[in-house]
């Protein structure tokens, strides 16, 4: 259970509306925290808890480094593939949540390996795939997009693009292929460095609390599976 005593420091939880909000809940309510408000329902930006010293805000899941290292947040989820393009040095990252497991990968259309060529790469991952492609020693250019990245080989913008896969559903759906496995991805815990001294009982108890409730998921689904 959770102590009462080593929580009073505040804490403000940085968290992503859909996927990774929903599968940090059942983890946040393992560790004793559970939101008064459903960010899907309410327009609440900042949302309290059953614990008054505890907050959660609501941003974009790429916003969310950036507020958790400039202190505006004292801890967040942040998907291991954001961490990469942001630049993970302002932050720590003490725990893999192991939630919004995926990969990031190259993909295209099935001749994209034949391309001759310098090859076109859309992405959103702009940093991750300039990184990937200058390790290979092969020059490409990138494009810089914010989403729907599967539609750039479609149209004739790009020859591959830089995403995110998990199932393949939505590669196959648009006649895409993955191709170039470039890291596995899940959702980590992130800390602000200043808080970790700062408000170094309520963090080191909090992330011991996550710490337990992700075993115990994983626990429960190795048993369900
Ligand atoms: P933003 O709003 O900043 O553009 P986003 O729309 O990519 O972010 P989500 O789709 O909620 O935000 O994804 C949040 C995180 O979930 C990603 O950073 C990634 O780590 C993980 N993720 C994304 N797509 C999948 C997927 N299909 N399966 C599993 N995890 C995923
Ligand atoms: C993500 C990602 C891919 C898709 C891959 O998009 O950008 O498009 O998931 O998942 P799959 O391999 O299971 O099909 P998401 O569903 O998050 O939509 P988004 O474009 O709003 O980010």
């Amino acid at each position: 259970m959770v102590n009462n005593m080593q929580l009073q420091q505040t804490l403000t939880i940085a968290l992503s509306k859909g996927r990774i909000y929903k599968e940090t809940v059942p983890l946040l309510a393992q560790a004793g925290i559970e939101p008064l408000d459903d960010p899907e329902k309410s327009r609440k930006l900042i949302l309290d808890t059953n614990r008054p010293e505890v907050k959660i805000v609501i941003l974009r899941a790429s916003d969310v480094p950036t507020y958790v290292e400039y202190g505006a947040a004292d801890v967040g989820v942040s998907g291991k593939d954001v961490l990469m393009e942001h630049g993970g040095d302002g932050v720590y990252e003490p725990l893999d949540l192991r939630i919004a497991q995926c990969k990031l990968m190259v993909a295209g259309a099935p001749d994209f390996a034949s391309k001759s060529g310098r090859k076109r790469i859309a992405t959103k991952f702009v940093n991750c795939a300039r990184r990937y492609f200058e390790a290979k020693g092969e020059q490409v250019e990138i494009i810089k997009l914010y989403g729907s990245m599967e539609l750039a080989p479609l149209v004739g913008l790009a020859d591959g693009i830089v995403d995110l896969v998990d199932t393949g559903n939505t590669l196959r759906a648009n006649g895409l292929e993955p191709l170039e496995h470039i890291a596995d991805i899940s959702s980590r815990l992130i800390v602000n460095k200043a808080a970790m001294k700062v408000k170094n009982a309520a963090i080191k108890t909090f992330v011991s609390h996550m710490e337990k409730a992700v075993a115990r998921l994983h626990d429960k689904d190795k048993v369900s599976s």
